[in-house]
């Protein structure tokens, strides 16, 4: 297989659907919440798994989270304070998420600024989680370099044995949420001819203004 010929001859007709500003919501996070309904029906893969991009050192840098909640305007997830993008986080709040519909042919960037959410909305989400993710949560020092696989599940291991006789888990420190406050959205819908419909939202003195980007 020639992997620039097959690449050059992937080609997707987007034809699905329209949008314009007459569609769209006033208000940004109810057009969200409308296109995330949708992509649930649409039986999308993990709808809420998101691209959060942050800045480290004027580097940018990406990985994939899920979207857990939006709590007074804030959009959450959960991860470990002291991973990469904790550190990173620390140093610059500016965040942008991407989430990607293929089945709808939709995009949505968000971009805005984050910080940790309140102490009990982690508690409350992480004993939701089953033991097995707390486990992991506690146990794993995510983005620390480790030795082999081997020692990933020793840690596991004796987080398990450690807390064998405790019903319940304690959420570690170290964990926990971030709510990011947006102050820009795309909204992103694939048309024929490569026309494709952009409608975005900016935050300007507290009220949205919406307008139209070329594709
Ligand atoms: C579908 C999917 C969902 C993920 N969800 C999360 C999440 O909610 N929180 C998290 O910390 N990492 C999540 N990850 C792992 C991250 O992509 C990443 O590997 C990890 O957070 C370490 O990133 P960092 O080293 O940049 O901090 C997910 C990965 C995938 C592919």
């Amino acid at each position: 297989m020639d992997i620039n010929q097959t690449l050059e001859n992937l080609r997707v007709s987007y034809r699905q659907a329209a949008l314009d500003i007459s569609d769209c919501d006033k208000n940004p996070e109810i057009q969200f919440d409308s296109w995330f309904e949708q992509a649930v029906k649409a039986k999308c893969d993990e709808p809420n798994a998101f691209i959060l991009s942050t800045i480290s050192n004027n580097r940018p840098r990406a990985r994939v989270v899920l979207l857990k909640g939006i709590h007074e305007g804030q959009f959450v997830f959960y991860t470990n304070y002291k991973s990469s993008k904790g550190v990173e986080l620390e140093q610059n709040k500016h965040v942008s998420m991407t989430f990607l519909w293929l089945p709808l042919q939709r995009q949505i960037r968000i971009e805005g600024t984050l910080s940790k959410v309140d102490t009990h909305l982690s508690d409350d989400y992480f004993q939701k989680r089953p033991r097995g993710s707390q486990l992991g949560a506690i146990a794993s020092p995510q983005s620390q370099k480790v030795f082999n696989r081997a020692e990933l599940e020793k840690y596991f291991f004796e987080t398990e044995k450690k807390n064998a006789n405790s019903e319940t888990l304690e959420r570690p420190d170290f964990w926990g949420g971030y709510g990011i406050t947006p102050d820009y959205f795309e909204f992103w819908q694939g048309r024929e001819n490569r026309l494709h419909d952009r409608i975005v939202y900016e935050k300007l003195d507290q009220s949205w203004t919406l307008g139209r980007l070329a594709p």
